[in-house]
């Protein structure tokens, strides 16, 4: 119906029990987020890196609504007011927690455990961590 099949979510559990350095925290522009394509070993998923202050919330870049990402060109989101829409068909989601705001969708985005140590963004493994940590 959109044209773009959905593609498979992929499962917490793949993720290894080591942490993965992803990036420095000071590459998400404050208020804003980037994107990032774990390597194989970690998943291969797409995900979303989201910034506020010295928070950082990660998540698959997979809208639950027709399963696209969500950024409206490679790596770029539209990010305010604390929230994150989804380019291709407008559903709206709290930058804080994922939960959907509006439009479409009818679940929120899926998240990703991370942790910022140090100003390192890291991936944990499944159970270790939880997404929206703060700077230790
Ligand atoms: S794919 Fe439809 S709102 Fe995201």
């Amino acid at each position: 119906m959109f044209g773009a099949p959905r593609r498979a979510r992929k499962c917490l559990n793949a993720f290894p029990t080591m942490t993965q350095t992803l990036c420095r925290i000071d590459e998400i522009p404050d208020g804003d987020a980037i994107g990032l394509t774990l390597d194989a070993a970690a998943g291969g998923a797409d995900i979303i890196l989201l910034r506020q202050g010295r928070r950082v919330f990660a998540y698959y870049n997979e809208c639950p609504h027709a399963g696209r990402n969500l950024d409206y060109a490679p790596g770029r989101f539209m990010v305010r007011d604390g929230r994150i829409m989804c380019a291709v068909h407008g559903a709206t989601f709290a930058v804080e927690g994922g939960e959907c705001c509006g439009g479409p969708a009818r679940s929120g985005l899926v998240a990703v455990p991370i942790e910022v140590v140090d100003g390192d963004v890291r991936l944990v493994g499944a159970g270790i961590g939880d997404s929206g940590l703060g700077i230790r």
